[in-house]
């Protein structure tokens, strides 16, 4: 029996390039080039399955490709905002993305970025690297402390409650949140995670904020000018979810004048290009986009994508069916 024409759009770690190769017929990305919006469509009108991660644009125009070969998109990758989820259902194409293998790890990042612009990490080392040091001091770069502060969680879906359980048993914290959906109430409990009526006052109320809603037209720019000057005084900002959803431009003025007292990024508008204003800042941590990063996570997602081709091949559905 002829085995299904794959194609894979970036470089996946080795055993899962392997172990897809075991099982179809792959066309692999030695390169790890990103692929052009002729060559995306290139690849549906040429393979059954097409693996796509968060930096192909998977759009209606890119969808509209003739004649279609593809029967289904299985992302790496839990966010699916590169895809026109509409578009590709239009087509008949299953989309599957690979939730749960990397709560932990974004949840460590995001703690890791609000750390790090609580106790100015990034600048500590610059100013280390740079040759400036020049001793222990009682005044020398104080920050916030984060034990006992409060969090607040704009999206209470896996990853937000995953790091509410490392802010709430590691750091004392006290976790507000804000979700169209919220989880159940036991789960609350165990958190001890308030929830809040509305974006506004978890922005009001907390010292942390950080974005765990999802990347789509409806929160294109939800944290923006006026949101932003609604955070207390002194509060940080951390974005592990989407770049878009973070108004850049009035993020770096309200660094700038101080009304944000600092952001640790992962994520940015128009990635990896990043307004050039947050270089000028020392109050920004800045990261490429390293919330799954871990050897041990990036495996589990290819696995999780060829757990999901499996069963579709087979004629089931997939486990991490989007449509
Ligand atoms: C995800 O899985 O959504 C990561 O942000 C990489 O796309």
């Amino acid at each position: 029996m002829n085995r299904p024409k794959v194609i894979v759009t970036r470089r996946w770690p080795q055993p899962v390039e392997a172990r897809l190769k075991e099982l179809f017929d792959v066309r692999l990305n030695t390169d790890d080039k990103p692929m052009t919006m002729d060559e995306l469509q290139e690849c549906l009108r040429t393979a059954d399955a097409v693996l796509p991660t968060v930096t192909d644009p998977f759009n209606a125009e890119v969808l509209s490709a003739e004649p279609l070969r593809a029967k289904i998109l299985g992302n790496f990758g839990v966010g699916y905002n590169h895809i026109d989820i509409q578009a590709a259902e239009a087509r008949g194409l299953t989309v599957t993305n690979t939730p749960d293998v990397l709560t932990e790890c974004t949840a460590d990042l995001a703690m890791l970025l609000l750390l790090m612009t609580a106790r100015r990490g990034g600048e500590g080392e610059r100013h280390v690297r740079n040759g400036q040091w020049t001793g222990w001091r009682p005044t020398h770069m104080l920050g916030t402390k984060v034990t006992g502060k409060t969090l607040g969680l704009i999206g209470m879906g896996r990853i937000a409650r995953a790091m509410a359980k490392k802010a709430r048993h590691g750091f004392d914290m006290k976790i507000l949140f804000t979700d169209p959906c919220p989880p159940p109430a036991e789960l609350l409990r165990n958190l001890g995670a308030e929830p809040c009526g509305s974006v506004e006052e978890v922005l009001q109320r907390a010292d942390f904020i950080s974005l765990h809603c999802p990347g789509s037209q409806e929160n294109y720019h939800l944290i923006n000018r006026e949101r932003l000057a609604m955070m207390k005084p002194g509060a940080f900002l951390i974005n592990t979810a989407r770049g878009d959803v973070v108004d850049n431009q009035a993020l770096i003025a309200a660094l700038k004048y101080r009304t944000v007292a600092g952001a640790g990024l992962d994520v940015f508008e128009g990635e990896p290009r990043l307004n050039p204003g947050f270089l000028e800042l020392e109050n920004v941590v800045l990261l490429p986009h390293l919330g799954s990063a871990t050897a041990e996570t990036r495996l589990a997602m290819g696995e999780r994508v060829i757990e999901n081709l499996k069963a579709f091949f087979a004629g089931q559905t997939p486990r991490d069916k989007v449509v």
